[in-house]
């Protein structure tokens, strides 16, 4: 005997639906142009603030209040714009920057720091993905403890991370990148929107977590 359990429909818009959409409105408008490169990635950065309020929210709720629901939303926000961020950093921000090392030799070493936590946060989100996914599917996770002290651990360091960067790497970029690296930036960030899904990240997906985003979830007797 199998019970249907109703979700919320994905056009029934929450404020959480409200800002993903934008999110997403955001991104497609960028893929034809980011006029200014550094203020979405500060943009970015409010966007990976609100992945650790729900990362926080969904270890708080551990294990039998968890919405599967919000599970399967940070699941994606991990898994797509997170990796594109780091890539938009990594292979634009940073080299703009460490042209300008001379100027701050301490900024050099700090950027050197940020991308090997970049390394760290994308091994440790492959598994947050996978738990989340598994909670959204409603499946039981396999230590609860080792799941809070892991997405703990990990919005904990992103928050840091995310705090240095606003305070030290954006405004030193403001200060000293000029108008043709800004534009060197842009096409970088524009190339990084153009990879395929399979350049990016695994395609697996959770299927039940989808049938749950279409609004209807049939639960196992
Ligand atoms: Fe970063
Ligand atoms: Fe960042």
């Amino acid at each position: 005997m199998q019970k249907i359990v109703s979700f919320p429909k994905a056009d029934a818009r929450s404020p959480e639906d409200e800002a993903f959409a934008q999110t997403r409105q955001r991104d497609e408008r960028a893929m034809a142009s980011i006029p200014d490169p550094l203020g979405f990635m500060a943009r970015a950065h409010q966007d990976q603030l609100r992945i650790c309020e729900l990362l926080e929210e969904i270890a708080d709720s551990l294990p039998s209040r968890v919405d599967r629901l919000k599970c399967f939303y940070a699941a994606g926000k991990l898994r797509t714009t997170m990796r594109i961020h780091h890539l938009d950093e990594e292979r634009g921000l940073f080299p703009a920057l460490r042209r300008h090392a001379q100027i701050n030799r301490s900024l050099a070493s700090s950027l050197e720091r940020l991308e090997s936590e970049h390394i760290e946060d994308d091994s440790l989100s492959q598994d947050i993905i996978d738990a989340l996914e598994r909670l959204a599917s409603g499946e039981a996770v396999s230590s609860v403890d080792g799941l809070s002290f892991m997405l703990r651990a990990f919005f904990d360091s992103h928050r840091r991370h995310i705090a240095f960067e606003d305070e030290m790497v954006l405004p030193a970029a403001r200060q000293h990148l000029d108008r043709a690296e800004l534009e060197d930036i842009e096409a970088v960030m524009l190339a990084n929107r153009r990879m395929s899904p399979d350049e990016l990240f695994s395609r697996h997906l959770c299927s039940t977590a989808m049938d749950l985003f279409r609004g209807e979830f049939t639960e196992p007797s």
